[in-house]
């Protein structure tokens, strides 16, 4: 229907009518838009996706006989002996510093507080309160060293090393 105003301008009266329907169809979609992506948002899990405490370590032949290799991306030591391969946390056990291994010396050491260590993670002396944890460590299918970070095992007992 067509409405003519006092002035008698017809056309004038429909299209401002015509831009207020569009404008309040405009808003409610806008609004609606924006309720659709805050529910979304709302009921999304807030979950916080973290990488897999296991690391592949490669081929036990990366390793020399009586080596202690640091992997400092994961925090990790593969450590050679004549038992085999095992793995301990490189992260000291004192305030979470990353250790280092000092060929000259022996020993793991850490930076921070002075901490120092066995081979075989013991505390030789320093604020550490534990040695380092040793970490389960095996083969798998295609012959790659495996680590658990989030695994811990005895030291020095015959399944927390890997023989090849
Ligand atoms: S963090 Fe290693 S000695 Fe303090």
């Amino acid at each position: 229907m067509i409405d003519e105003d006092k002035t008698g301008n017809v056309e004038d009266t429909v299209s401002r009518r015509h831009f207020f329907a569009k404008l309040g169809l405009g808003s409610l979609g806008i609004a609606a838009a924006g309720t659709a992506a805050f529910a979304y948002q709302f009921l999304e899990p807030n979950v916080l996706y973290e990488p897999s405490p296991v690391v592949n370590a490669g081929k036990p032949d990366r390793y020399p006989l009586d080596s202690v290799t640091l992997d400092v991306n994961s925090g990790i030591y593969i450590i050679h002996s004549q038992e085999g391969y095992f793995s301990l946390s490189a992260v000291c056990t004192h305030l979470g510093c990353l250790t280092a291994w000092k060929p000259e010396l022996g020993i793991i050491a850490c930076p921070c507080h002075g901490s120092r260590f066995k081979q075989d993670g013991e505390k030789i002396e320093g604020p550490a309160p534990r040695p380092l944890p040793w970490k389960r460590i095996w083969l798998n299918d295609d012959g790659d060293l495996l680590v658990d970070r989030s695994t811990d095992v005895p030291p020095l007992q015959r399944d927390s090393f890997v023989r090849v």
